[in-house]
Formats: structure tokens, sequence, C-alpha cells
């Protein structure tokens, strides 16, 4: 099997995306997590960029053990130094020269020739074999670099001991006909090619960062640079989970795979976005929210029957649980009859079944996702008959402008009946502290609606509670043309679905499928 290397640069050119700034200890923790992940080098950083960065890549080399650490440098032997100094403990260290070598950053931002080009970073690479085995140089820009130009420097790497000539499109400007054209010229043209390994290192300005790197595999790379969740400068790297997945589900196509354990990407993608505040978008490719959820009634039927229907890959392989239906407007009968199942209602019969989806398309229409609360709400309302474990017996509320309000309520309890007085912020919330301590329920409000559900002084009020106990939360629902007196109903009922909750049995089935 053709094994592509994996280089992990979240750390250093992922840590160099807007606003992104990790501390030692955040980048030990992604670097251990890369390690699991089974990446095969970890540039940890650019260790001339501040002494603090220089301790981190340290810290990073002590750490891990299983893959090769790799400190960026300019070509200048004070930044060579620093990789020196920070890759000391490291199980196994490289680093990674750079010098640019197109036309324009040679005129405007180097005002060197091609000569100077070429000998300054012969120097470098020289300087850095006197410390290290590995030695990766990268011609920064190489995309925008005259081919000749970037054959000349690429031999000039070889002969000068470099292990890894990496080719960055440094400004996502490349084509994946153009970048891959790069990789077989350099493999027919340079002499000594065979002896070095050859990388691959895009930017996804243009959207191309995957496709060029995979068009620099099909021409002979061996090694793709990356970051997980794409993160990086401007637009961002190639995403390591995209090439990774790209190799595995068509390895047919592309006769080549990592080494990664892939089922620890969904994890390592949580990892990154949490310490580094870098958002996943919903729908990006294998790591997004909804990168295995199927909402369109068609697709759902689909992937029940059979998951190939609709998905190329498994969501088990990047370490997810299962697929998602996620039931909105356009879900179908087949994937709402499989949430009720799933939410324990197996006994309905097929008339209560179609009335209670019917109920559900209304709602759906309604809300954008619906959620298993809103389901066991409209299943319960209709059929299901939610025991009275507790029912208000009476409710007396005072205000008075000095004293503030107080609430006397009586409860039927499974102890009897029980009356209390409370006082609270507000009468409602005199309510609710009252029954709280009748039925002793260690509960959260977690929201409270109230409506008129009719016009007029005689209107009937329409309140809405959702209380959370621990992970579970229920809904209960109360209409009064007293809006106190429905309050107390709402909570009330909320009270018993959480009772009749504890006795339901566990969910009974369901592992591959997870609707939400
Ligand atoms: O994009 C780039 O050119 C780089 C180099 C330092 C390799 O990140
Ligand atoms: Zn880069």
């Amino acid at each position: 099997m053709r094994k592509i290397y994996i280089f992990d640069t979240t750390l250093r050119d992922g840590e160099q995306s807007p606003g992104v700034n990790l501390n030692t200890q955040e980048k030990v923790e992604i670097a251990l997590q890369l390690e699991r992940l089974g990446v095969d080098r970890i540039e940890a950083g650019f260790p001339a960029a501040s002494p603090g960065d220089l301790a981190a890549v340290n810290a990073v080399a002590r750490a891990v053990k299983n893959a090769t650490i790799v400190g960026l440098a300019r070509s200048t032997e004070s930044d060579i130094e620093a990789v020196r100094e920070a890759l000391k403990g490291a199980e196994d260290a490289c680093i990674h020269v750079f010098l640019a070598t197109s036309p324009i950053h040679r005129q405007y931002k180097l005002r060197m020739t091609k000569e100077q080009v070429l000998e300054t970073a012969e120097r470098a690479i020289r300087y850095a074999k006197r410390y290290f085995s590995k030695v990766e140089f990268s011609p920064e820009d190489a995309g925008r670099t005259e081919l000749d130009f970037l054959c000349e420097v690429t031999a000039m790497a070889v002969r000068a001991g470099a292990t890894v000539v990496n080719i960055p499109d440094t400004v996502g400007y490349m084509t994946p006909q153009e970048f891959g054209n790069i990789f077989k010229t350099l493999k027919e043209k340079v002499p000594g090619i065979e002896k070095i390994q050859l990388s691959a290192h895009c930017h996804d300005d243009l959207g191309m960062a995957v496709a060029n790197s995979l068009a620099a595999i099909l021409n002979g790379a061996d090694q793709i640079e990356g970051t997980i969740n794409g993160i990086g400068e401007r637009a961002g790297n190639t995403a390591i989970e995209e090439v990774a997945m790209a190799l595995e589900t068509r390895f047919d196509f592309f006769q080549a795979k990592t080494t990664l354990n892939l089922k620890e990407i969904a994890k390592t993608s949580r990892l990154v976005s949490k310490l580094t505040g870098m958002v996943v978008p919903p729908n990006k490719a294998i790591v997004g929210a909804n990168a295995f959820a199927h909402e369109s009634g068609i697709h759902q039927d689909g992937v029940l029957k059979e998951k190939l229907t609709y998905e190329i890959m498994s969501p088990e392989t990047i370490g997810l649980k299962a697929s998602q239906l996620v039931l909105g407007k356009h879900s179908g009968r087949h994937a709402f009859r499989e949430k009720l199942f799933d939410l324990g209602y197996e006994n309905l019969t097929e008339e209560q079944i179609n009335a209670a989806f019917a109920k559900f398309k209304e709602l759906a229409d309604r809300k954008k996702t619906v959620t298993d609360e809103d389901i066991r709400a409209l299943v319960e309302e209709k059929f299901v008959e939610v025991p009275e474990v507790y029912a208000l017996e009476k409710l007396a509320v005072t205000f008075d402008s000095e004293a503030g309000p107080a609430a006397t309520v009586r409860l039927k309890t499974p102890d009897g009946v029980r009356e209390t007085k409370a006082s609270g912020n507000g009468s409602v919330d005199s309510i609710y502290k009252a029954i709280d301590e009748l039925t002793g329920e260690p509960v959260e409000l977690e929201n409270y609606t109230i409506k008129a559900v009719t016009e007029g002084p005689d209107a009937l009020g329409e309140v809405h509670v959702v209380l959370r106990q621990g992970d579970v939360s229920v809904q209960g629902r109360g209409v009064s043309t007293d809006i106190l007196e429905a309050s107390a109903r709402a909570y009330i009922q909320a009270l018993n679905r959480l009772a009749d909750k504890r006795k339901m049995p566990a969910r009974s089935r369901r592992d591959k499928i997870t609707l939400i």
C-alpha cells in the first residue's frame, strides 16, 4: 500500500488564523490528541517568533512520543538555533526551513536575485543539517514560482541534504491541474528526487486546498501538510480530515492511504474547535454537525432502508455514534414513526400515528427543528394520559405593596393533601416556591412563556413551562382565564410528566440511527 504521510500544522499555520492564540498547555493538549489521531509529523510552532512559542514547542517536543516534532525557521542561523533549542528533548525531531522563491516575493519582500535565493537557502539547509538529520525545505510561494527555477531550487535542496521538499501554494492560487503538474515535473526533472520525500502544503483562498493536495498525491507527493478543520492563515489550510477520508473512501481511485486512526477524527476536530474558538460550520465536510444528518423525507426514508443510499461514509468511521435524522418540515412518515419508537411510544395505533404525524407537520411548518420534547408534548397531549401524581386543590395569591407577593398552594401528593405558603420574586415565583416545597422535587425552570389564546377581558391564558431535572427536561402546559392559575397548572403538569418519565423503561432500542 502506498502510504501518504500526514504533517499536521494546526499548532503553527493553524495558530496563524486571525484571533487564535494557544497557550502552552493548550498546545500540548492538542498535540497529544494529534498523536492519538496518528499524524506522522506535528509542526508545533515557530520558535524564533517569541520566547513563549519556543517554550510551547519545547513542551510539545517533550510530551509527544509517537510523532516527529517539527519547528519552523526562516533561512537564518538565529532561527535555526531557536528551533535547535526548542526541539531539545524530542523523541524524533525535524527542522522546517523556508525561503520564498516566487518573482513577486523575490522582488518586493526579499529584494534578492535568483542566485541570492539559491545561495541563502543552501546555506540555511547546510547549517540546519549540522544539528538535524531530518530537514524539510519549503520554497515559499512555490505555486507562483517559475517551474524551471523551482526545479533548480529543489535540486539544490536535495544536494544540500534536505530530506523533504515541501511545495507550498502559499496564497491558494493554484488549480489542481497546475499544482499536480508541478509534482510531475519535479519527479521527472530533478536529479536525485527519489532520495527525498515530496510534500504539498496548500491554502484555501479559492476553496481548492484539498483538491490541490489530492492532485499532488496523484502526481507523486509523499506527504500532505494541513490542519484540523482546515483552520489557518486567511481562508485556511488543507483540512487533514478531508484528505484522509477522501483517500479512505476513494481508495479505488487514489490507491493510497494515510495511517491515521480515523476514529479519532471527530474528537480531534471538537478539541481544536474548542481550544481555538474557531467554530466548525455545520455544513463542513466530514466534521460539520450536518455532515451525517438527513432532513428530507426522501433521504430519511432511503437511509432508514439502506444507509448506502445517501451515505458514502459511515459516521462511525470518524468516531461518531451514528447518523442523525433531523426532524423538520421535510421529514417523512417513516422517520417520524422511527422517532416515536425511539422515544418509547411503541404501542400507538396506526390511526394515532397518522394523527400525530399531521400535528407534527403543522408544527414543523412553524418551527425549523422539532425537538424530542415537542414530539413528546404532541403525542402525550393527544394520546397518552399522564398519571396525576400531583393535583392542584387550592391556590390563593396575595400581593401587598410592602410585604410583596405570597402564594398559598394546596396539593394532592402521593403523601396525601398538603398545603403551604411561600413568598418569592413575584406572584408566579411565589407559587412555584410553594409547589417546590410541597413536592420536594429538585427542578430548574428552564423556560416560561405566556400567551393569550382567546380575545377579550375573559381571554384564556396559556402558560408553557420547561422544567429540567438532571439531563431530563419536560414541558408542561396550563390553560385558564387566570394567568396565575395557568402558571400553577403548567408547572404541575410538567412535574407529573417528570414523575411518569422516571417510571418509563430505558429506551428500548436504536443504536444505529439517532434521530434528533
Ligand atoms: O504557506 C506557506 O508558504 C507556509 C510556509 C512557511 C511553508 O506556511
Ligand atoms: Zn502555509
